[in-house]
């Protein structure tokens, strides 16, 4: 089986040669470069554990992955598409960074940022639910990571509270990206695809047999099995719901009937829920993708005024002595 490990991430070492001059030499990251210390998280197919770089004792999440495992259970191509998906989105502070992949012969690994935080959904759960001001706070930051990724052409397809990952500073980072779906990005003439590209099919495959968290999947993947960027936004919509409400708008007995609430619009609000983010999450959770708020729209919306956007993202309420 082929694993591509084009454009790895690499470090540089600095030597002296025969003469004595000092050298830089391109030094690939492996296992023996890391302490490997606590499990953080178990999944189906990997395994995320703590790790410190030996050289610089800076603190990583490494996420381990059995070859043969993901051979057996034909998810090579989703370990790709995490990769090369994960190498378009490093310049986000809400976004897991990948910094090395490498692999011996039984493993993959993945070195990312650590969010000791833990997951969002663990912190909503102590808590039983979120304040308006607190809403604010992390879904600001989840939009605008949302906003960085879709305008890298990156539709992530599967966004949740377990998805949501806090850093030691309790600022979001979003992880898992492995059913994320990487949009055409409009290539200059001659350099398009090349015949017998390895991920060529992966998005239309993906497209027909993947469906994302039951109570976050959106109406249209389960009629039209059709996910675009404003999927990703009826996702975010369910989120805000869940902070203020403490349970997802849309949730059954099982997935189907999950999914029969879904298509057919049938939500409601516990008492109490805030009018203005009442009127966001109304006009989230639209059943046609073409008539859901758009993202610039979301920004502008009564429920986030006091947020400034852009770089250096904040609440200004929190600014103040
Ligand atoms: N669990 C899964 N990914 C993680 C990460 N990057 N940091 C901390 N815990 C995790």
């Amino acid at each position: 089986e082929e694993w591509k490990d084009k454009g790895a991430a690499v470090g540089i070492r600095q030597e002296v040669d025969a003469s004595g001059k000092p050298v830089n030499r391109v030094v690939k990251k492996g296992v023996k470069d890391f302490n490997f210390g606590r499990t953080l998280g178990e999944g189906s197919y990997s395994t995320v554990l703590a790790a410190t770089d030996r050289q610089t004792l800076r603190e990583y999440a490494i996420k381990v992955l059995d070859k043969r495992h993901i051979i057996k259970e034909k998810k090579v191509k989703y370990v790709n598409i995490e990769k090369d998906t994960l190498n378009r989105l490093t310049d986000h502070p809400g976004i897991v960074r990948l910094y090395y992949t490498f692999q011996d012969e039984r493993s993959l690994y993945f070195v990312l940022d650590l969010a000791s935080g833990g997951e969002l959904l663990g912190f909503l759960k102590k808590m039983g639910t979120f304040d308006e001001e607190c809403t604010r706070f992390y879904g600001a930051q989840i939009l605008d990571a949302i906003g960085y990724m879709h305008s890298r052409g990156v539709i992530h397809r599967d966004l949740k509270p377990e998805n949501v990952l806090l850093d030691s500073q309790m600022h979001v980072k979003i992880t898992d990206f492995g059913t994320a779906k990487i949009l055409d990005i409009k290539r200059p003439n001659g350099s398009g695809a090349v015949a017998g590209d390895p991920m060529d099919g992966a998005d239309t495959d993906r497209a027909v047999s993947f469906v994302g968290t039951a109570e976050y999947v959106s109406p249209e993947l389960l009629t039209d099995k059709n996910a675009c960027k404003a999927s990703d936004l009826w996702a975010f919509g369910c989120i805000i719901y869940q902070l203020l409400a403490g349970r997802p708008p849309f949730k059954a007995g099982n997935e189907y009937l999950t999914f029969q609430k879904i298509v057919a619009l049938e939500y409601s609000y516990p008492d109490g829920f805030p009018e203005v983010a009442r009127d966001l999450v109304d006009r989230l959770l639209v059943l046609d993708p073409a008539k859901r708020l758009p993202i610039e729209h979301i920004k502008n919306h009564q429920f986030f005024d006091g947020i400034s956007w852009g770089p250096g993202l904040s609440l200004n309420s929190w600014a103040a002595p």
